[in-house]
């Protein structure tokens, strides 16, 4: 127990058990180190520096204070070691909500080189729109700033590449924005794969579906691009970065590659109201022995909501509503069958049958319940927390520019074959 970041090894004690289950069911080797390599939270996390004086603290300034942005300045100040340096945003209302929040006078920008410009501050938080990220994130790592950027990466695969060099080149940390890393049952359900739970990963299912247009309610017409900046191409790639890019991060991370390939078809079938991005989108990704991550996202019926389903001959494991499934057991003998059957009217349904036939019909079992965080945590909390400590501890976090990389291009490569109507292939390593 470390006295001076009670809350924080409130969260750890959770994390840390998970973490022993984890080490105890994959027992070294080659398992173990992939799977380590999937968890850069252990390494900031596991070293808290004891008898640090409290105004040891990581001064961090937070650029974008929009609606993601004070979600996450929430869980800034409740994490001990943090102290908030300085806020920035275009946008008043934003930037005034954010002040109240902190409760307390700090210094606020309207240009976010001005902010960085203050040698005090030792890190950035980044929850700006899309196009920003990668101007933001270079210009912080060279005005020597730590950086944690919201996802997804960057706008465009060039830009994600420059981000993911620049951040592989500093020496500061860089963190991105895929708390479900962070996320106890998603830690516990790769640790059932590990174990072998499922079977081998044979396919990844994910869908976000709402039904909804997505617009803000806008004070006057110049601020819709500032407002609904996701609904333009300019400034947003819509579904897939917004979207899929967290349930594509699951599928590199659990799968241990990025994609070789996807192909895709995206419209606009619904809100025709001079969006620019794709209210429908429907995409195949291909990974490394034939898996394959098939996404579907929908602006217009929410019946399905959203889910990420990994699935093998064994198995199924449910990231979002934290469940595992196992196969049904093999059909019982003809007799049996038959006389449940008859039981549920199977045959008063379906036009053809017998005890040699089972319909294929979706199982209704309640599955088993994985362990949450307390507090139902998504991951952002601890998020938030490791990237602290890490630039507290000034170590880099392993194998987040990786994670960032790989989901950021992975979104823009849907993005990529859907607009232009083909295959497209995995860009490779942003080394090359
Ligand atoms: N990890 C998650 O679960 C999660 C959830 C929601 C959003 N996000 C991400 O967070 C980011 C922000 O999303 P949001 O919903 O908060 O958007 P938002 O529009 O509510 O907020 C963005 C803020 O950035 C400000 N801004 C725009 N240009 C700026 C500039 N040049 N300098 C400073 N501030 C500027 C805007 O005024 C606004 O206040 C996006 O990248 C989004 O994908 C992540």
């Amino acid at each position: 127990m470390n006295d001076e970041f009670p809350d924080l090894d409130l969260s750890l004690k959770h994390h840390a058990a998970a973490r022993r289950e984890l080490l105890r069911r994959i027992a070294g080797g080659a398992a173990a180190s992939a799977v380590l390599a999937g968890l850069p939270w252990f390494s900031p996390l596991k070293a808290q520096p004891a008898g640090k004086s409290p105004s040891d603290r990581v001064r961090i300034g937070l650029i974008g204070t929009g609606s993601r942005g004070q979600v996450l300045l929430e869980h800034l100040l409740k994490t001990p070691a943090v102290e908030i340096a300085g806020l920035c945003d275009v946008y008043a209302p934003s930037l005034d909500a954010a002040q109240r929040k902190v409760g307390k006078k700090v210094p606020y920008y309207r240009d976010y080189r001005a902010l960085l410009d203050d040698k005090t501050i030792d890190a950035v938080v980044i929850a700006t729109p899309l196009h920003l990220h990668a101007p933001m994130c270079l210009s912080a790592f060279a005005a020597g700033k730590s950086v944690y950027c919201e996802k997804s990466l960057a706008l465009t695969i060039e830009e994600c590449k420059a981000v993911a060099m620049a951040a592989d080149q500093s020496p500061q940390v860089f963190q991105i924005g895929h708390q479900r890393l962070f996320h106890r049952s998603a830690l516990h359900a790769l640790s059932q794969v590990k174990a072998g739970d499922l079977g081998p990963i044979t396919q990844i299912r994910a869908y976000w579906h709402r039904n909804i247009d997505w617009r803000r309610p806008v004070p006057s017409p110049d601020l819709e691009p500032l407002i609904n900046w996701r609904l333009y191409r300019q400034f947003s790639a819509g579904l897939m970065t917004e979207l899929a890019s967290h349930h594509l991060h699951v599928a590199n991370w659990f799968l241990d590659a990025p994609p070789v390939a996807c192909v895709g078809y995206g419209s606009i079938n619904y809100w025709k109201d001079g969006r620019e991005v794709f209210d429908n989108v429907n995409v195949i990704y291909k990974y490394p022995n034939g898996v394959s991550f098939v996404y579907d996202s929908l602006s217009s019926n929410r019946f399905h909501g959203l889910e990420v389903q990994i699935m093998g001959p064994k198995g199924t494991l449910e990231l979002e509503t934290s469940r595992f499934y196992r196969e049904i057991p093999p059909p019982a003998p003809g007799i049996v069958q038959l006389i449940n059957q008859i039981e549920k009217g199977i045959f008063e349904r379906v036009p053809i049958g017998g005890p040699s036939w089972v319909p294929d019909l979706k199982k209704d079992t309640k599955g088993i319940a994985l362990p949450e965080d307390p507090g139902h945590d998504d991951g952002t909390g601890l998020s938030l927390a490791a990237f602290a400590s890490a630039v507290r501890l000034k170590e880099k976090m392993p194998y987040m520019v990786e994670h960032a990389y790989r989901s950021g291009v992975a979104a823009l490569m849907g993005v990529q074959a859907m607009e232009e109507g083909r295959e497209v292939l995995w860009p490779g390593d942003y080394r090359s």
